[in-house]
């Protein structure tokens, strides 16, 4: 959480920042600042507010010629949403940008006397009286001795008075990366996108490592002072992936690139219509002999995890437990060394998820992340890797990436099933040959957005709604739920369909908007008599089927058709509409879609 960027070079500074911070503002939007040398470094100027970026922009001089600054984008940790608690924060000679919770601040505050000298409520101010009580004119000594004395999570860019055109950089857990480009300078943020216009190639600043930036270079080093080479990556995609490119929001944009992402994940691991990890380098050794899996991330990706897990119990009749990393982190681990442990994450860098990866691999060598973001946290921690190639998601509602999951969950059920001989080819080869339609069927389904987008109004005024399904259709059903009460703020809460009358019909009155779902044909029947129920209790009915038309008013208000697929892959074409609908229902209530309130992408604190 919490956005940050850092740029010293030959270009001016002030558009750089601004508009790496509109970039990373997904990460957190409740207020804005940055901080740049000015005189010739003889001081370091800040403009800050709460607020957006744009709010910011708004305050910030029209020419500032400087060529070095920092700059941030909040979300909320200790202190209010206020002017004062805006970043940067200066302390002495010390002017910083901080992105985590440091732990131990009351400890920090007594030891350095600081009561009274501070103008904040945040921990970040701490830490920079910290670093700035230790400066005696050596900007990298007084950074090292700093860092020794803070506990949690951080990513710090650091100004100091007295030298201009240099920004430091050192970071534990919270995320930064960083890059030079000739012709520009040198670079850091939380991630790329803040910089890509720039450079397709950065590197993941190493914990605990200290960077230093200049105009003519970058100098990365450990805490004993020896240098260490930066570890280049590329993106494989440009600065137009990380634009709107014509749509409203980066939401409705990322639903529409779930064909071409769901393509470029699938399509890449097959062979002979057989799933095939080589290219990935993950061994058929990690699946052999299996006894169970643990499924564990956060949010959309923990419902991604239901809908795979599910997919898994029922193909290949092996134990499969879906775990909120939240918990299982405090939990006793039921894990053995045949456990397979899946950890999905479209950032990498949920702070829960990435802990609780951590306390799995003391139990297992079988650790594999479904990740998206090349290089993050939990790619590098965890023993073996699959990308998602979604490329980026900014807006805060995870949609595109739901998506890849399951797809990746689905290939792993099948390599799986294959290497313990649970499934045979030909099966496989059948299955593989209708995921790989799964890209067009859901471009057919995307030509029906304006009729879903005629349902909003009316969820629109709804206060509470409800999501039902049975079997893969009730996993799908709370992501659904997720998606329209985080940018809709309408109550809404998914729930087998079967289990409504042991409590929740109560909560059925006239005109309550019910989502069902009914594609799963060994329980269609029982999903429709359900939905009878709730009909009869004056529901208002959305029902999404494979059914080409319904006709009976009992049954539902309005029906959507899903096209035919085996019943296994309607929920890629389910959550396509689900989203469109939660998007438009969050346009009908006045609301921004991409920055929902007290929201942030990216869940770096625990
Ligand atoms: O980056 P991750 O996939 O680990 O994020 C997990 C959740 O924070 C995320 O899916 C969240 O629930 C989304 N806002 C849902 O749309």
């Amino acid at each position: 959480m919490c956005g940050i960027i850092g740029f010293t070079g030959s270009k001016e500074a002030q558009n750089i920042l601004l508009d790496g911070l509109q970039k990373l503002e997904y990460r957190g939007y409740d207020s804005a600042g940055i901080a740049f040398f000015k005189d010739n470094g003889s001081h370091v100027s800040i403009r800050k507010t709460a607020g957006k970026v744009d709010d910011l922009r708004a305050i910030c001089d029209e020419e500032n010629n400087s060529t070095c600054g920092i700059g941030h984008t909040r979300w909320a940790t200790h202190g209010g949403v206020t002017n004062a608690n805006a970043h940067p924060h200066k302390f002495g000679n010390v002017t910083l940008i901080h992105n985590g919770i440091i732990e131990n601040y009351h400890e920090l505050i007594e030891k350095y006397n600081l009561k009274g000298q501070l103008k904040s409520d945040t921990d970040s101010e701490i830490a920079a009286a910290v670093i700035d009580a230790h400066y005696d004119g050596d900007p990298k000594e007084a950074i090292k001795a700093a860092v020794k004395e803070l506990k949690g999570a951080f990513a710090f860019c650091v100004l100091f008075k007295g030298h201009p055109g240099e920004v430091y950089a050192i970071r534990n857990v919270s995320p930064m990366v960083a890059s030079y480009a000739a012709g520009a300078g040198a670079f850091i943020a939380s991630d790329i996108t803040a910089f890509i216009e720039y450079t397709n190639r950065y590197f993941v600043l190493p914990e605990y490592h200290l960077l230093t930036m200049k105009e003519d270079g970058i100098f990365l080093e450990n805490l004993s002072g020896q240098a260490v080479e930066p570890e280049f990556m590329t993106v494989d995609w440009d600065v137009t992936t990380a634009q709107k490119g014509g749509y409203p929001y980066f939401m409705i944009k990322e639903i529409h690139e779930e064909p071409t992402a769901l393509a470029n994940t699938i399509n890449p691991r097959i062979s002979d219509l057989l799933p095939d990890f080589s290219a990935d380098e993950v061994p058929d050794s990690l699946f052999a002999g299996v006894k169970d899996i643990t499924i564990i991330a956060c949010g959309t990706a923990m419902y991604a995890g239901n809908v795979g897990g599910a997919f898994i119990r029922n193909k290949l009749g092996i134990p499969v437990t879906v775990a909120i990393a939240s918990e299982f982190r405090y939990e006793r681990p039921t894990i053995s060394k045949d456990t397979l442990v899946i950890v999905a994450s479209q950032s990498g860098e949920t702070i829960d998820t990435l802990e609780a990866l951590k306390l799995a691999k003391q139990y297992t060598d079988r650790t594999l992340s479904i990740v998206n973001v090349k290089g993050s946290s939990i790619a590098r921690e965890s023993h073996h890797v699959l990308y998602t190639h979604g490329g980026p998601e900014i807006a805060v509602a995870s949609t595109k990436a739901y998506s890849v999951q399951v797809a990746v969950l689905y290939l792993v059920a099948c390599k799986l099933g294959l290497v313990n001989n649970s499934l045979n080819e030909a099966d496989v080869r059948d299955f593989i040959s209708d995921l790989r339609n799964i890209p067009s069927m859901v471009e057919e389904l995307l030509n029906q957005e304006d009729k879903i987008a005629r349902q909003a109004d009316r969820m629109a005024n709804a206060t509470d709604a409800f999501f039902i399904g049975r079997g893969l259709d009730y996993s799908l059903s709370m992501e659904g739920a997720l998606k329209l009460k985080e940018i809709s703020y309408i109550h809404a809460e998914a729930y087998a369909a079967g289990e409504l009358k042991h409590g929740t019909i109560s909560l059925i009155t006239d005109g309550t908007p019910v989502i069902a779902i009914a594609t799963q044909q060994n329980v269609y029947g029982k999903v429709v008599s359900n939905i009878r129920e709730v009909k009869a209790r004056g529901a208002y009915v959305i029902l999404l089927s494979k059914d080409k038309v319904i006709t009976d008013n009992t049954i539902c208000d309005v029906h959507f058709s899903l096209p035919a697929v085996r019943d296994e892959l309607t929920v890629f074409e389910s959550a396509v509409i689900l989203q469109i609908l939660a998007y438009y229902t969050s346009l009908g209530k006045g609301n921004n879609p991409d920055q929902p309130r007290n929201l942030a992408k990216s869940v770096t604190v625990e």
